[in-house]
């Protein structure tokens, strides 16, 4: 299993006050699958994405990722793992406005500390994957939406990672681009990646082949979609 979550717990607290945002959540994904996180503000899906991606640790409970105790890791090991293994698509795309696509592509690879040749080798190869090969030179502001965004998933894309972790990846696009980059999402679901996908929007969470909802803190479903089921 690429992913097993038993029991887990989050918290925060709040001066004296401790506030559940994940209560008793059990899920497992395999390697290939594309899950939609769904459910309403304030329902844990933020706060699941942040323990998914290693950007924060649960309360209670374990998280094993490729049967590693995610739970028991430090900072540092937290952080290594994050850069390995997770492939992070945001809404807002959080490229760095001042480099071109080929650079915001080549950053997570000296993170890495993988050397200039392969680096630009690889970050050229993303790009190619996602439909850019003549916007390499761009930087942000010369591109349109949806090629941002192309950009930002050919970074999460670089390193291989584990999961392509994306949140309301469709949320500041219009929705013909939005869909475009759905289809993106859909042919690397096909070439063999694994998708999680925050979303509130039904349309969206339609493209994955299974919702997980969250309610309360807790998953109130957690079923193959409609179109999927056998
Ligand atoms: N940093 C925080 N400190 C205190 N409470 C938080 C924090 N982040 C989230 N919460 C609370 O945890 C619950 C789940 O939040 P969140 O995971 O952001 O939900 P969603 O992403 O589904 O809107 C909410 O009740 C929210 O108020
Ligand atoms: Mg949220």
């Amino acid at each position: 299993m690429l992913i097993e979550i038993r029991n887990l717990d989050k918290n925060y607290i709040m001066g004296e006050i401790e506030v559940p945002a994940l209560i008793d959540v059990n899920v497992s994904i395999k390697q290939n699958e594309y899950v939609a996180i769904m459910g309403p503000s304030g329902s844990g899906k933020s706060t699941l994405m942040n323990i998914l991606g290693c950007l924060d640790t649960p309360s209670g409970g374990n998280y094993f990722f490729n049967d590693v105790d995610v739970s028991s890791l430090n900072d540092d090991q937290l952080s290594a793992m994050r850069n390995r293994e997770i492939g992070f698509i945001f809404q807002s795309f959080n490229l760095l406005p001042r480099m071109s696509s080929l650079h915001n592509v080549e950053l997570p690879l000296m993170y890495a500390g993988i050397l200039k040749n392969e680096r630009r080798e690889r970050a050229i190869n993303a790009l190619e994957r996602v439909g850019l090969a003549d916007r390499m030179g761009h930087k942000p502001t010369e591109l349109s939406g949806g090629q941002r965004q192309r950009v930002a998933i050919a970074r999460a894309l670089v390193t291989n990672p584990g999961i392509l972790l994306a949140d309301e990846p469709t949320g500041a696009l219009d929705s013909k681009t939005g869909d475009e980059i759905m289809n993106l999402f859909d042919e690397l679901h096909r070439e063999g990646n694994t998708i999680i996908l925050i979303t509130h929007e039904q349309e969206i969470a339609d493209y994955a082949h299974r919702t997980i909802f969250l309610k309360d803190g807790k998953i109130f479903t957690d079923e193959p979609n409609k179109r999927f089921k056998k």
